[in-house]
Order: structure tokens, then sequence, then C-alpha cells
């Protein structure tokens, strides 16, 4: 198998996703984006699928194919975070309406297709979202589980508790049923909660490295950040926002940034008070299956010298 990773990114952008979208195309000598399928989340699908074109044009990536996908959950009327992320899901800084076309066809048929089409085990999905797109392809394509190398996901908390409710992680709250149609697929999971992305926080001083770049796509992202971390810095006090989707992609470049273990996750999809909880068994007290790798720990200096590494390469 060639070191190049293929990667499909499944997101609703979302300032944190644009970061990680960024992440990938500034290391094209380890990762191939195989294309981009948005989904609705942080912002409804017509703000998620053109966010992700603005994306790509920002970095001169007009190449990469674009697939709109679910335009709500499975079951559920869609829930966003515009108190987050603002009323794009992108706001911030100011960028041209995209002039690049979304792909024809479905974002879950392209899932499938794709997984099918290339080498078995050589895909790895990346989704900073709703898992509603990967549980539709995997609803609509069994066969396909088993051909996916790993599924590297933003969603869920456990001792960080919940970030929407305070039992659920907002990916997880928004689909529970889709989520837990893709925890118990067998796919292999690795899974970056709060408990990693609440130890990222864009501080002053990371920001302001960031901004030394000096490139438009350096530039924009940190208007980005200044725009996303309000929220944190307003409601908590804290030292900056926490920079939750771009853990994805850098688990693929350095996972030694990354610690946990496996263990087994249920989702909660019938309680009022605690639906979309992800029920990490950590201390392994049931005989449960392990069905996840989930992360706990990260070396935070690590990550955003990274992050800005590879900014520097757009
Ligand atoms: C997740 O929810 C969204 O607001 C972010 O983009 C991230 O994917 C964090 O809970
Ligand atoms: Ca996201």
């Amino acid at each position: 198998m060639s070191s190049l990773r293929k990667i499909i990114i499944d997101t609703d952008p979302g300032q944190d996703d644009a970061a990680a979208i960024m992440l990938a195309f500034g290391s094209p000598s380890e990762i191939e984006i195989l294309g981009i399928t948005a989904v609705a989340g942080n912002v409804p699908l017509s703000y998620t699928s053109r966010n992700a074109r603005i994306i790509c044009e920002l970095c001169g990536r007009t190449d990469t194919r674009v697939f709109a996908g679910a335009d709500k959950p499975i079951k559920r009327k869609l829930v966003t975070a515009e108190h987050v992320h603002g009323k794009t899901g992108l706001d911030g800084p100011v960028l041209p309406e995209p002039t690049m076309a979304l792909q024809q066809g479905h974002a879950v048929d392209f899932i499938v297709d794709t997984i099918r089409r290339e080498e078995e085990g050589s895909v790895t999905l990346c989704t900073l979202g709703p898992l509603t797109n990967i549980a539709l392809a995997f609803e609509k394509a069994p066969d396909i589980v088993s051909r996916i190398r790993e599924l590297v996901m933003m969603g869920g908390g456990f001792f960080e508790g919940g970030n929407i409710t305070p039992a659920a992680e907002f990916n997880i709250y928004v689909d529970p049923e889709a989520a837990d149609i893709v925890f118990r697929s067998g796919v292999p999971i690795v899974m970056m909660p709060l408990d990693v992305t609440h130890q990222l926080l864009t501080r002053k001083d990371r920001v302001g490295r960031m901004a030394e770049i000096g490139t438009p796509p350096a530039k924009a992202m940190v208007e980005m950040l200044e725009f996303f971390e309000r929220f944190d810095v307003e409601k908590y006090g804290s030292d900056g926002g926490p920079l939750h989707d771009p853990t994805v992609i850098a688990y693929l470049l350095k996972p030694e940034l990354f610690s946990g273990r496996e263990c087994n996750v249920e989702i909660e999809t019938k309680s009022e008070l605690t639906e979309g909880m992800t029920v990490v068994d950590w201390w392994h007290v049931t005989d449960r299956k392990r069905n996840a790798k989930v992360m706990r720990f990260v070396d935070a200096d690590g990550f955003f010298d990274l992050l800005i590494e590879r900014f520097a390469r757009i």
C-alpha cells in the first residue's frame, strides 16, 4: 500500500472543520483527499456544501470534488449551532461566494461507490460532523464496512460531559441514530472526544503564530478562529476556543500526539435527559465489545506546531 493515505472528509463547516480541511490540504505528501462530503450540522446543508467549496477555493484546490449529502438527521429535526459558528457557519472573514460547482450526485452514493472502487482497506473516513451520511451509506451498502481502513471521528465526550446538553456532544447529539449505526457497524473507529479537544485552545500566542504566516488562507483562518473563539471566551472566560475537528487529520499525520484506549462505546438514543450521550466503558467494567479507540490526552503544543507548519505550506 502506498504511504499516501486516501481519505474522504465528511463535514459540516464550521470554522474548525475549515481548519481540519486546511490541515489536510497542507499535507499533500501524506494525504490524498478523494472527496469532501457535506452534511447538515453546524448550519443547514445549503451553507455547509457552500462552505466546503469556499475552503477549497481559498486554498487554491478547486480540483477537489465536493458533494452535498443529507440535509437532515435520519429520524430527527435538525439542530444547528449558529450560536457558535454564526449564521453562515464560516462567519469571521469576508469570503467570496464559491464559483466551483458541487458534483452531481449524492454524497452517500459517492461514499459507497468510492469505497467499492478503491482497493480494499485503503480508504479512511474522516468525520467532522453528524454521522448521517456515513450511517446512510452503511445502511445502503453494508458490504463497504469491511472495506474501510478506519473511521476517525470528532465526536462524543465522557469525563468532560457534553457541549450541547450536559450529557451530549454536538455531532453525536444531532443524529444519535446515525451514530448508533456507525458504532454498531464493526468499522474500526478512532474517536476524538471533547476530552481531547478541550485541551486545544486557540490561545492568543498560537493564533498569533498563524497570523505571522501571512498568506490569504492563513489570514482568513485567523479571522475565522477569532470569531469562533468568542463564544467560549465570553461564556467560560477561557483562553480561546477548543479546536475540535483538526484532531482527526492531525491523528493521521502524527498519531503519537494522542493517547487513549480501546473501549466499548454505546450511544444513548432513548432517554430524553441524556440522548446523544457517548457511554464510554473506559474502565472496562463490562464485557461489551471494544468498538472504538477513544482518545483522552493530546500533546497540545505538538498539535499546534503541526497545524501552523502545515498551514504555512498552503
Ligand atoms: C463539534 O461540533 C461542531 O460545532 C464543531 O464543528 C465540531 O465538529 C464539536 O462539538
Ligand atoms: Ca464540525
